[in-house]
């Protein structure tokens, strides 16, 4: 169902019980999908995310000539073997996802061909230059359009690796670096605070000699070869919605099974205890080198506290929604030295602190980021500025908000979550469109 211009009514007080379980991860969808097209043979990819995002990266890797066929829940890759194929020049449209844009960036710059990559008009106001520095830097011909997409890849005779020293915890600069790389000959090392590490699993899986110390990557290009089949753990980024609903509402229990649990994506859970949530892990495994296992949590009181900046990089993603659970705290909450949240989808702290101001809720807005107050959540119309997560939260809020509260243009929640309205009605809420 597409809900482009249609707003969405999520009726206040409700509780979530039930046992669940959420799509593919979308960071290692993407990874998986990438790798695969740039591998030797062929490799099934079970329970990926199939959403507006991923679409975006099948789409690009099917112009590099991977054969990717969609079959039941799964995908069937076969790569090009690292091949620089001679094609006519490109046009690619990536929608709104920017980690299939950054990390595409990466392999594009390696071609023989012409390319230019555009997106919508969330993607076209995000910075492209940490990602295209660098690249440069390798002997890429990227030029940026102020720094921004659109963006023009020319050919290159070769990529020539050089070390780099990124300063900004981001996967997806460091990604495109190491997926360029690998179409290089010489070693390089990445030096760089911590950030999800999907890619280096993931080409480790394939058979890349990758060496990680705790702030670098060492790559020494080398074929990459299909491990035959690779599962996808449940997104944690969307497990966490129902994570934080459950906690913040009155008698809610939610069991969420086999979810993705790299400790590079799980900070927010952290966060979550320290201001008191019930939270459980169990049955933990290692699945394609990811750690996968089952969450249980349940309604909570919480209290306010200042989030400490080494959980950053490990929550970004789940910022909004701690931003809400502190609305649900007793006390003040900080949150700082988080100013990549400015640079996602929309900007995140203003979008956040707009919904606050919405519901009532006090807040003060920092560059870096917000201190929220605890109180009463007051039903409300809300912008989603475009952005799923913002979106989603904002329905989140009906657990307990005092008022339904009815959300214009979420059309973007189908980038990351297309099951979100789904999985949440069944275990309690109640979402409906509303003109
Ligand atoms: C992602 C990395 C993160 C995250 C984004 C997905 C990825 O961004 O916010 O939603 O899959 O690589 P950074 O590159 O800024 O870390």
């Amino acid at each position: 169902m597409s809900r482009e211009q249609v707003n969405l009514l999520a009726s206040s007080n409700n509780k979530i019980n039930g046992c669940i379980r959420v799509p593919g991860d979308k960071s290692i969808s993407h990874r998986a999908i990438i790798i695969s097209s740039i591998a030797e043979g062929k490799t099934q990819i079970n329970q990926y995310l199939d959403s507006a995002d991923i679409n975006a990266t099948i789409d690009v890797c099917r112009r590099i000539d991977a054969e990717i066929i969609k079959s039941n829940e799964s995908l069937i890759v076969t790569g090009n073997n690292l091949d620089r194929i001679q094609k006519e020049d490109i046009e690619l449209n990536f929608g709104n996802s920017g980690t299939s844009m950054r990390l595409m960036m990466g392999v594009l710059s390696a071609q023989i061909f012409s390319s230019i990559l555009s997106g919508d008009d969330s993607l076209s106001q995000r910075p492209m230059n940490r990602v295209s520095k660098p690249l440069i830097n390798m002997n890429a011909n990227i030029k940026t359009s102020n720094g921004k997409p659109p963006i023009f890849i020319s050919p290159v005779d070769e990529i020539k690796n050089v070390d780099h020293k990124i300063h900004i915890a981001s996967a997806q600069i460091k990604s495109a670096i190491m997926l360029a790389g690998l179409y290089g000959r010489e070693s390089f090392t990445i030096t760089t605070p911590k950030s999800r590490d999907h890619t280096e699993i993931m080409l480790n899986e394939f058979g890349c000699n990758i060496t990680l110390e705790s702030n670098s990557i060492n790559v020494i290009p080398s074929k990459l070869t299909s491990p035959n089949t690779i599962d996808i753990p449940g997104d944690i980024s969307s497990a966490a919605f129902f994570i934080v609903g459950s906690i913040i509402s009155e008698d809610s229990q939610v069991k969420i099974e086999n979810v993705g649990l790299n400790p590079l994506r799980t900070g927010f859970i952290d966060i979550l205890k320290m201001m008191g949530a019930s939270i459980e892990i169990s049955d933990l495994k290692t699945v394609n080198g990811e750690v996968v296992g089952n969450i249980d949590v349940e309604s909570s009181s919480l209290e306010g506290i200042t989030i400490p900046k080494e959980l950053i990089a490990s929550s970004i993603d789940e910022l909004p929604l701690i931003i809400l659970a502190a609305s649900q705290a007793d006390g003040k909450t900080s949150l700082r030295n988080a100013e990549e949240l400015r640079f996602k989808e929309s900007d995140r702290i203003s979008s956040m602190a707009k919904m606050m101001e919405r519901f009532n809720i006090p807040i003060d807005e920092f560059n870096d980021g917000i201190d929220i107050y605890g109180g009463v959540i007051e039903g409300n119309t809300i912008n989603s500025f475009g952005d799923h997560r913002i979106a989603m939260t904002a329905l989140l809020a009906s657990l307990v908000s005092n008022g339904d509260i009815i959300v214009e243009n979420t059309v973007n929640i189908d980038t990351s979550f297309p099951e979100f309205i789904e999985i949440a009605n069944n275990i309690g809420m109640d979402i409906k469109t509303y003109d």
